[in-house]
């Protein structure tokens, strides 16, 4: 426990990670501040405890309750990869003028640090195995939007970090800085399975749970990188307490990748079924294969320690206790 409570702020803090996140740092005994429009999340998953608003990240509402933050970890985002080739226009509204937006509010409040998520889906067209996070190649709208925030979040740092630059004026409050995180397939409890595709394993997990056939976007040979949300806080507890993030970006992932299939094989034997899947055509715009390397991350002394069937076990008792009470219809 630290004595000392800074206060750190959330977007997306009804959503999967940022829930997750505020859990965990009022666990740590941070003060915690979440904001969220509940475009996509649940105000049931803001943990008590968080001061929680109502508001939209893209309107200037919220540069007031920045006050006083010494972080602020941004994670509200349109970020179902079909949903943003569907709107490309609300895409850019909210991860780029509303990452924009998020910036402005923390350099106005003089906020020390904003961590905000990049995404995985920025190595789209590339084709390094485990990929670096110097691989940049972004393809579909979602992962543009996120090019976007990079460099929007460099500028404030250059023209708002700590050494005031000829370009800066006195006026404003210094010392912002970023730390950008390309997250890759995070999964466990809270994650969101009301999009429009959901995430592949919540998706398999509520299928195989109702005796439903699961559905199989493509052959099932699309490999990913899956990452458990509480190896991932740890993570973002660095961020906060370790300078030497600061003005870097991080892959979090496991660095070890796993297809489609033996995911669908691994929930099956965890549940005891023997599925029959359906196949439909893959989606467009997503990468066929991710897989993080996560040397700059463990450079800090970081690990992924949660293991894929001790994750797994997790997200399926959330999911079990979520259909319990009704909540999955
Ligand atoms: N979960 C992953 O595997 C993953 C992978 C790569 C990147 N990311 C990125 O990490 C971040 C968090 O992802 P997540 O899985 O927790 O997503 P999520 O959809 O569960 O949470 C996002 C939250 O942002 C809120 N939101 C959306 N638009 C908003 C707006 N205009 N104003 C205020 N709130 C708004 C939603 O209501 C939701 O609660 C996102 O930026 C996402 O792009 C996540």
């Amino acid at each position: 426990m630290i004595s000392n409570k800074k206060k750190i702020a959330i977007t997306g803090v009804a959503g999967f990670i940022g829930s997750n996140l505020a859990s965990r740092l009022l666990a740590e005994g941070y003060e915690v501040l979440g904001i969220d429009n509940l475009a996509y999340g649940l105000r049931e998953n803001v943990p008590d405890g968080v001061r929680f608003h109502l508001k939209d990240i893209r309107n200037k509402e919220i540069y007031p309750l920045f006050q006083g933050v010494d972080t602020v970890f941004h994670f509200a985002a349109k970020n179902c990869i079909a949903d943003c080739q569907a709107d490309p226009v609300e895409t850019a509204e909210i991860n780029v003028s509303g990452t924009v937006n998020v910036f402005e509010a923390s350099r106005r409040a003089g906020v020390r640090k904003v961590v905000y998520a990049e995404s995985s889906a920025l190595y789209e067209g590339s084709s390094i195995y485990p990929t670096p996070e110097s691989d940049v190649k972004p393809e579909s709208f979602y992962a543009v939007s996120k090019l976007a925030s990079m460099y929007f979040a460099e500028a404030y740092q250059r023209f708002f970090g700590s050494k005031p630059s000829p370009h800066s004026s006195p006026l404003t409050p210094h010392g912002l800085s970023f730390t950008a995180l390309r997250y890759f397939c995070v999964y466990g409890p809270v994650q969101d399975y009301r999009r429009t595709i959901p995430p592949v394993m919540s998706a398999f997990i509520i299928k195989l749970l109702k005796g439903e056939r699961p559905t199989i976007y493509g052959t099932g040979e699309k490999k990913r990188d899956f990452v458990y949300v509480d190896d991932v806080n740890d993570f973002h507890l660095i961020c906060i307490r370790d300078d030497r993030t600061t003005g870097k970006t991080f892959n979090i992932g496991s660095g070890i990748n796993y297809s489609v299939l033996e995911i669908l094989d691994k929930i099956s034997r965890i549940l005891g079924v023997n599925p029959d899947p359906m196949h439909k055509d893959d989606l467009p715009g997503e990468a066929q294969v991710t897989l993080a390397d996560i040397t700059q991350a463990k450079s800090l002394g970081w690990e992924p320690k949660t293991t894929l069937e001790t994750g797994l076990e997790r997200a399926i008792d959330y999911i079990r206790q979520e259909m319990a009470v009704g909540r999955i219809p």
